[in-house]
């Protein structure tokens, strides 16, 4: 694909770097991502500050930034051990994942296009930078997507991931801040790379 763009990429690292994204519209941004068909999500700026702060702290977060500053798309990532999904991954993974060597996953949690900006390259131009960042050690990378979340799908195809077999499940706790967004089928499946 051709990229061509006035953007730059900007890796987050300290509390005013990310009081300054969620300044310059992350959250909206992120919101729009997870709104609509097959997540219907509903987030608290709290909640979502506090999961990119982790991610900033432990792991590689990374914004696509206008010219003004605006965030117009996101990607966010960290070692397994250090996220929620672990103990997920473990049991829906049908042991496909090397408990010896856990320390060598590291998982791709968050990638983030608005619908406006979509089809255009950004969400391969920040993995590609993530790839580029990503501490050394690290051999196999976990994802988790909605099962019907098509673009998800294609794209962690064409990022050279591979679905678990079997490893459908249905979240129960996702971040339905608003119960009644929620779908009766939230139902996730993991990938695998590497
Ligand atoms: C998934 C998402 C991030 C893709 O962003 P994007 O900027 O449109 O993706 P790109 O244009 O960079 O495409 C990346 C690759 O995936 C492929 N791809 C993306 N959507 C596709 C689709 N619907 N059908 C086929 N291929 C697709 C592209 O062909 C491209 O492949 P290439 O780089 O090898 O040429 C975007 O749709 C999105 O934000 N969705 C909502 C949030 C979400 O579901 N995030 C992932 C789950 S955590």
């Amino acid at each position: 694909m051709n990229y061509q763009s006035n953007h730059t990429i900007q890796r987050i690292r300290t509390p005013e770097e990310l009081d300054d994204v969620f300044y310059h519209g992350f959250f909206e941004v992120y919101s729009d991502c997870f709104s609509d068909e097959p997540y219907f999500q509903r987030f608290s700026l709290e909640r979502v500050k506090e999961d990119f702060y982790a991610m900033m702290s432990h792991g590689v977060f990374l914004c696509l930034r206008e010219s003004n500053g605006r965030v117009d798309a996101f990607v966010a990532g960290l070692p397994l051990q250090n996220h929620g999904v672990l103990k997920d991954a473990l049991e829906f993974t049908n042991h496909q994942i090397d408990v010896n060597v856990i320390a060598s996953y590291w998982y791709h949690s968050e990638i983030g296009v608005p619908k406006r900006l979509r089809g255009k390259g950004h969400a391969r131009r920040l993995w590609d930078e993530v790839l580029r960042l990503m501490p050394s050690g690290y051999i196999k990378i976990l994802a988790r997507t909605h099962k019907d979340n098509n673009d998800s799908l294609k794209m962690h195809e064409r990022f050279g991931f591979v679905c678990i077999p079997g490893s459908e499940h249905i979240v129960v706790d996702g971040d339905y801040d608003n119960p009644d967004h929620k779908p009766e089928d939230d139902t996730r499946v993991f990938l695998i790379r590497g």
